[in-house]
C-alpha cells in the first residue's frame, strides 16, 4: 500500500495539463468517488492498527497533494483565457510602420508637365471622346477618301457602325474645338489614341498624345517654332536645339517632324540617339486652309499652327526607357520607381 501510495503521489507531483477538460479528467481519476486516492481509503480499513497512524498520514497528504494540483491548474488556465481575451497593449518602442504611399504613372507625370508647360503660355487644356466619327477623326483633318490610314491597318473601326471608330490620334478634339468657336484659339488637347499595330518594344495600340492648335490672325510658321523650341527648352534642359525636317500631314501645309538634340549625349551620339545626335519628338506644320474651312473658319483671315507628339516617346527619353510596353503592365516595381515624382 506505501508503494501504491508513493506512486500515486509522483503521479501527482508530476501532472501539468494544458486544459481544463485534462485537469477534470485528472480529478476524476483521483479524486472522484470511484478514484484511485477513496479506493485507497477504503484499503485502509483493513490496515493493522500499529501501521494505521503512519498510513492515515500519508495518504491525507496524497488526497491533499491532489486537490492543491487540481485547484492550482484550475487557477493557472483560468488566468491564461482571461489574459488572452483582453486586447494586447502597443509596443511604443516599437519603429513605426511605413504607410503605403502611391505614385504617379510615368505618362501622367509627363503628360502634366507638358499640360504645364503650354498652360503657361495661355493654351487651355480640351478634352474629346475616344469614339470618334470618321468627320471628326478624318474627313475635317483633309484626310482624302482613299487616304491609306483610314485602312483597317491602322483604324479599329467600331464593327456596328463603320462611320465610328476609336481615335487614331487627338487631332479630332481641335476639330470640335474649331467647330465650337472661333479664332483666337489656343489649346492643347491630351489624351488616349489608338492604332492597330502590334505590339513591340516601341509601339503599342493604345498610346497617348498631346496636341496643340493655334488660330489667329497672321500667326506664322516662325511663331510655331519659337513656341516649340520654348517648349523643347522647358522640357529637355536649357541647352536643347530644336531641328525642324520637312515632312507630310494631310491637315498642315507646310509640315516638318521636329527633333530635339539629344540631352543624353549632347550631341556626339549614343545608343538613345542611335549616333546621330538627334530625337524625333513631333510632328507640326501650319493649318491647312482647307481645315479652316471645314471647321467654319475664314482661311482668308485666320492661319495657325498645330502640333503633336507621343507622351510614351518623350517619356523613355526622360526616364530612359527602353521598352514601350513596360507603361501598360502596371508591374509595382516599374510603378514604385516614380513614387517621389510629383
Ligand atoms: N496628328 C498627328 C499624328 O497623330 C500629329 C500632328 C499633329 C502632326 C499636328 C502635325 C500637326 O501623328
Amino acid at each position: 500500500m506505501t508503494d501504491k501510495i508513493d506512486a500515486l503521489l509522483r503521479e501527482v507531483e508530476e501532472f501539468e495539463a494544458d486544459s481544463p477538460e485534462e485537469v477534470e479528467a485528472f480529478r476524476l481519476k483521483m479524486l472522484s468517488k470511484k478514484g484511485a486516492i477513496p479506493a485507497l481509503f477504503d484499503d485502509f480499513k483493513t490496515v493493522e492498527s500499529e501501521r494505521r497512524k503512519e498510513m492515515g498520514m500519508r495518504l491525507n497528504r496524497l488526497k491533499q497533494a491532489a486537490t492543491q494540483k487540481v485547484h492550482e491548474l484550475k487557477t493557472k488556465l483560468e488566468a491564461r483565457a482571461s489574459q488572452a481575451d483582453k486586447p494586447k497593449m502597443p509596443d511604443l518602442t516599437m519603429p513605426a510602420a511605413r504607410d503605403p504611399i502611391g505614385s504617379r504613372h510615368p505618362i501622367s507625370l509627363v503628360r502634366n508637365r507638358i499640360n504645364r508647360i503650354f498652360e503657361r503660355i495661355g493654351f487651355v487644356i480640351s478634352e474629346g471622346p475616344e469614339i470618334e466619327d470618321d468627320w471628326h477623326n478624318f474627313s475635317a483633318l483633309n484626310f482624302p477618301q482613299e487616304h491609306p490610314a483610314r485602312d483597317m491597318q491602322d483604324t479599329f473601326f467600331v464593327s456596328r457602325n463603320p462611320d465610328l471608330a476609336l481615335r487614331t490620334h487627338t487631332s479630332s478634339v481641335q476639330v470640335r474645338v474649331m467647330e465650337g468657336q472661333q479664332p483666337p484659339i489656343r489649346t492643347i488637347s491630351p489624351g488616349r489614341v489608338f492604332r492597330n499595330e502590334a505590339i513591340s518594344a516601341r509601339a503599342h495600340c493604345i498610346f497617348h498624345q498631346v496636341e496643340g492648335l493655334y488660330i489667329d490672325e497672321g500667326v506664322s510658321f516662325a511663331d510655331m517654332k519659337q513656341t516649340l523650341l520654348y517648349f523643347a527648352r522647358e522640357m529637355f534642359g536649357e541647352q536643347t536645339q530644336i531641328r525642324l525636317r520637312p515632312s507630310f500631314f494631310p491637315f498642315t501645309e507646310p509640315s516638318a517632324e521636329m527633333d530635339v538634340s539629344c540631352n543624353i549625349c549632347g550631341g556626339p551620339g549614343c545608343t538613345i540617339c542611335k549616333y546621330s545626335g538627334w530625337i524625333e519628338v513631333m510632328g507640326c506644320g501650319m493649318v491647312d486652309p482647307n481645315v479652316l474651312e471645314n471647321c467654319g473658319i475664314d482661311s482668308r483671315k485666320y492661319t495657325g499652327y498645330a502640333f503633336g507628339m507621343g507622351i510614351e516617346r518623350i517619356a523613355m527619353n526622360i526616364y530612359q526607357i527602353k521598352d514601350l510596353r513596360l507603361f501598360f503592365e502596371n508591374d509595382m516595381r516599374f510603378l514604385q520607381q516614380f513614387e517621389s515624382v510629383l
